[in-house]
C-alpha cells in the first residue's frame, strides 16, 4: 500500500486544564454540557493569545492522546441510522490522526492563562492551535 513520504512534527502550544479524567464522564461534544476549563498556553507562546477578548469564541485543535489511531469505523451517537460509518464522516476521537476541535467561549484570561467554557476535551490534552472563530468564515 502506497503511504505519504510526510512525517509531520508538532509542537504543542499549550494543553487543558480540565475536570474532566476520563473518557466516559466527558460529554460528547462541548456545547452539550458548558464544561469550564481552562488552555494553558506555553510562556514561549504567550504573545500569541493577544487580541483574543472575554467573550469571543475560538476553535482549539487538540490532540486526543488517549485516543486509538486504528479506528477507521464506528457508529456515530447522532446518526445510529447510518450504522457502521467511516470515522471521516465522524467526529470520533478515535482516528489515524486524533485532532479534536472544540468550540468554546472565552469567560477570562489571565497572564498565559485563558478560561473558557464548552470542553469536551480531558485533562491535560496537548492543545495544537487555537484560532478565533469568525461567523462570516465559519458559517457557510
Ligand atoms: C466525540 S469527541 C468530539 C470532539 C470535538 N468536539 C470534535 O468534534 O472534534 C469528544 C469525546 O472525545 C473523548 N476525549 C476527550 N479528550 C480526549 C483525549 N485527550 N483522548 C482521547 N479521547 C478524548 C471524550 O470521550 C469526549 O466525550
Amino acid at each position: 500500500m502506497k503511504q505519504s513520504k510526510y512525517r509531520i512534527e508538532i509542537e504543542p502550544i499549550g494543553w487543558i486544564e480540565s475536570p474532566l479524567k476520563t473518557r466516559a464522564e466527558a460529554p460528547r461534544q462541548g456545547q452539550e454540557a458548558k464544561v469550564k476549563g481552562k488552555i494553558i498556553i506555553y510562556p514561549q507562546f504567550k504573545r500569541a493569545i493577544k487580541g483574543l477578548k472575554v467573550g469571543d469564541y475560538i476553535w482549539v485543535l487538540c490532540w486526543f492522546h488517549l485516543a486509538s489511531r486504528t479506528t477507521l469505523e464506528v457508529c456515530p451517537r447522532l446518526a445510529q441510522e447510518r450504522g457502521l460509518t467511516g470515522v471521516f464522516c465522524s467526529r470520533s476521537p478515535d482516528r489515524p490522526n486524533p485532532i479534536g476541535l472544540e468550540l468554546v467561549k472565552i469567560l477570562e484570561i489571565e497572564e498565559n492563562k485563558i478560561s473558557v467554557e464548552g470542553l469536551d476535551a480531558l485533562d491535560k490534552t496537548p492543545v495544537l492551535d487555537i484560532k478565533l472563530y469568525f461567523s462570516p468564515i465559519d458559517c457557510p
